[in-house]
């Protein structure tokens, strides 16, 4: 049997180019166009029977690639792919983790139930988990979490002169403290209330002890930004120098870049599992273990099952 192979859809051939560089392996290609009607006509160039596809796909504004992407992963299987297993670097639907109002969809499940019928596995980078305390929580399937942390520290203590690190909230605690430990830098974590899809307040402790540091806000996702923008305008009136902002997820909603980078930070940086202007922390290798790990696990249980036969 082949190595495994890389697939995408159009649009996303950089990222599953690298991923297929990290993994040393090649890509098929897949045709996408519209039938009038506007339904998706896929085609898979290339040979997958008996082999192990990964689909590459970030799943950032994931409504319009979703229905495709399951449609592929149906097709890989009826070409005779032995495994599909799901690479996303971001992973969509984390944030509605529960029902806050009565009649609520908890899209978190929901996804996860899509994506597990689907694939054999999923790979993501620190996806967001905030009420779930693992994917496998809510989904079926095996999954493999790449970390940013390591590459994110590199990056700061590689670009920023005595950095702190800032996290926005009490739960960044866990991954913010690591990046800090791996910059041997020191970190604050600050208290942050959403009161809406766009509204945040965030409450700073006394920093004077860590005034003549560079400020780095490190968060998982940008989204709009307002939690950053809010940070920044705190940590300059207390007389920082203007902050570095670190994001591993580059969503960016409508003007939150713009608004970002008027509201007085010095750099934004993010990691590339979200291609964005900002993309400057290359994640490929972590993302590539993940899926080897993922695929070294699945070969061995198909093995099993094969014996037991
Ligand atoms: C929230 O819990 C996350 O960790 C981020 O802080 C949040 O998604 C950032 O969102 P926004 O950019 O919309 O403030």
């Amino acid at each position: 049997m082949n190595g495994p192979v890389v697939v995408t859809l159009p649009g996303q051939e950089r990222l599953a180019a690298r991923l297929a560089a990290a993994l040393s392996t090649e890509m098929l290609g897949v045709e996408r166009r519209r039938f009038p009607d506007g339904e998706s006509y896929l085609r898979i160039h290339g040979e997958c029977r008996d082999r192990d596809v990964v689909v590459a796909a970030t799943l950032a504004r994931p409504d319009p690639i979703v229905l495709p992407l399951l449609l592929l992963a149906h097709g890989l299987r009826a070409e005779g792919a032995r495994t599909v297993v799901l690479a996303a670097p971001y992973l969509a639907y984390m944030r509605q983790d529960r029902q806050f109002q009565s009649g609520e969809v908890v899209t978190s499940r929901g996804f996860a139930e899509l994506l597990s019928a689907a694939f054999d596995g999923v790979v993501t980078v620190d996806p967001h988990l905030h009420r779930f305390h693992a994917l496998s929580e809510i989904y079926r399937v095996p999954t493999r979490v790449a970390h940013a942390a390591p590459a994110l520290a590199a990056w700061i203590a590689g670009n920023v002169d005595k950095p702190l690190i800032v996290g926005p909230d009490s739960e960044s605690e866990q991954w913010v403290s690591e990046v800090a430990r791996l910059a041997a830098s020191p970190h604050v974590v600050l208290s942050k209330t959403r009161r809406g899809d766009r509204e945040v307040t965030i409450d700073v402790p006394p920093l004077d002890r860590w005034l003549g540091r560079t400020p780095v806000l490190v968060d998982d996702i940008i989204s709009t930004a307002r939690t950053m923008v809010e940070t920044v305008g705190h940590l300059v009136r207390a007389g920082y120098p203007a902050p570095v902002c670190v994001g591993v997820h580059a969503i960016f909603a409508d003007r939150a870049h713009d608004e970002l980078q008027r509201s007085g930070a010095a750099e934004i940086a993010t990691a590339d599992t979200v291609a964005h202007p900002t993309n400057r922390i290359d994640l490929s290798t972590e993302v590539a273990a993940a899926v080897a790990s993922l695929l070294r696990e699945r070969s061995d249980s198909l093995a099993t099952a094969e014996v037991m036969r």
